[in-house]
């Protein structure tokens, strides 16, 4: 790799989840989830709304694939919705739901584009959480079955899995806070005990992709990556951001280590054992071994950090941030530094390369009156935070990849249809797709295979040269 540019097998992505874009809640036979649940629930989701359609994807995949290919993606980060395949959770699989999956596989590869498939992004089937969900210990048998089912169906074309997605928010939220589906407010002792049969559910299915890929396959999980950032050069607050990242220092579900640890070190990790006492799990000593299963990448979710400085007291302190400090539509703190000191701190503790499987922001965007979708600050945010990306590679983090979340506008959990993730803005009473110009410019970045970022113009890029192209996706977006 040269100075300025990113590595040639860089995997210059983008991401999405079943539950947020599908749609076709209960077509084909699907099953409900428990996210079907909570959205049926009165004052559950931002006003009112549901994933009954979403952004529709059930039935126009193959024309965001068409999107996608022209975006010049070479990797695409989706999950398969368990219900989808297996609509009581075990049993007797769905040949329609697996062949959605089937055709979408097949799609992605004759355009170009690698799949890289999440197993598990939230969306448990209600049947199984009748039968106990997350509290039950037989849910890593349960996940272990869906996963096998998984491999063999796809597992000739697909060769990078990712079991969980951020076991700390849809254990947390969905069992401590109640927030998320299932919507549950248990004690702490409880949900620790939902996290460790997640936990033990990942390197179940770790084993299954071993046992089940018809060829050598990677795996990874995708935890929240909770970045701290020192708020100088100097060594003290350096020490204090590292000793911060990986702290449990809170009663709840918000840190790295107590979710990454068992994974990648084989063992919970101290500072939380004696912070949860007598609410950490009993764990049978064998949990482990199957816990650890040995995996080959780590998936980190980055969307922001806090600055950490060594206070006086040479304990680690947050920083403040100045008043008017930039934040997303969401009131997310954009702080590109998190991307380089959040995977160069995990890289020195866990020792594996690093995919970036979703780093974006929501803005407020609109059709124009030209009928485009300006967004200036996705472009900011992007060139910001892939700089930070690079930079963290030409230091030796080995990042081989980056999935921006999102592909495309999609139901943002309990804030509904309100955020917009996407570099595709969907109209969603028609369904419609209109290529944002984050879209375009993503593209040209892509086809510069990342060199176009690093040069000082480049957040002008986005001025040169859209009409044909804007012309050309819409025409993409518009199939017949
Ligand atoms: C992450 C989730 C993803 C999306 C983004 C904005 O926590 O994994 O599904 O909602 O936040």
């Amino acid at each position: 790799m040269s100075a300025a540019s990113f590595p040639e097998q860089f995997v210059w992505g983008a991401a999405t989840a079943a539950y947020q874009i599908e749609g076709g809640a209960s077509a084909d036979g699907k099953g409900p989830s428990i996210w079907d649940m909570l959205c049926d629930k009165a004052g559950a989701i931002y006003g009112g709304h549901g994933g009954e359609v979403a952004s529709d994807h059930y039935h126009r995949w193959a024309e965001d694939v068409a999107l996608f290919r022209h975006l010049g993606l070479t990797g695409y980060r989706f999950s398969v919705s368990w219900p989808r395949v297996l609509p009581a959770g075990v049993g007797t699989e769905s040949a329609a739901g697996l062949a959605f999956y089937d055709r979408l596989v097949d799609a992605l590869l004759s355009a170009g584009i690698k799949p890289y498939v999440t197993l598990f992004h939230w969306d448990l089937p209600l049947a199984l959480y009748h039968r106990g969900g997350w509290l039950n210990r037989d849910v890593a048998a349960w996940f272990a079955e869906y996963t096998a089912l998984l491999v063999r169906k796809l597992g000739d074309r697909v060769d990078h899995w990712m079991t969980l997605n951020e076991p700390q928010v849809f254990i947390g939220h969905g069992h401590y806070d109640g927030r998320h589906a299932p919507g549950l407010k248990m004690s702490l002792g409880e949900m620790l005990r939902c996290g460790h049969h997640a936990l033990l559910a990942h390197g179940r299915a770790v084993q299954a992709i071993r046992a089940e890929s018809p060829r050598p396959a990677r795996v990874g999980f995708a935890p929240m990556g909770f970045p701290k950032i020192p708020a100088s050069h100097a060594v003290a607050d350096i020490a204090a951001a590292r000793e911060m990242m990986f702290q449990v220092r809170d009663a709840n579900h918000w840190n790295l280590t107590w979710w990454t640890d068992p994974v990648l070190l084989g063992h919970y990790p101290e500072d939380g054992l004696r912070l949860f006492g007598k609410d950490a799990p009993s764990a049978p000593a064998g949990d482990f071994d199957v816990i650890r299963a040995p995996t080959d990448f780590l998936g980190l979710n980055i969307y922001q950090g806090s600055r950490i400085r060594a206070g006086a007291s040479g304990q680690p302190e947050v920083v403040p941030t100045p008043p008017g400090f930039p934040l997303t539509a969401f009131n997310w703190p954009v702080t590109p530094e998190a991307l380089y000191w959040g995977s160069r701190f995990a890289f020195e503790r866990y020792d594996k390369p690093i995919f970036i499987t979703e780093n974006g922001l929501s803005c407020r965007d609109w059709p124009s009156l030209d009928g485009r979708v300006h967004d200036p600050q996705r472009i900011d945010f992007l060139t910001r935070h892939l700089r930070e990306l690079h930079r963290a590679i030409a230091d030796g983090v080995p990042i081989e990849g980056y999935f921006h979340w999102s592909a495309l506008d999609n139901f943002e959990w309990a804030d509904g249809y309100k955020e917009r993730f996407g570099l595709i803005f969907v109209d969603y009473p028609s369904g419609r797709r209109i290529p944002k110009d984050s879209y375009h410019w993503y593209r040209q970045i892509i086809a510069s295979r990342g060199r176009a970022v690093l040069e000082a113009s480049a957040v002008g890029v986005h001025a040169i040269s859209f009409d044909a192209e804007h012309a050309e996706a819409v025409r993409l977006s518009h199939p017949g």
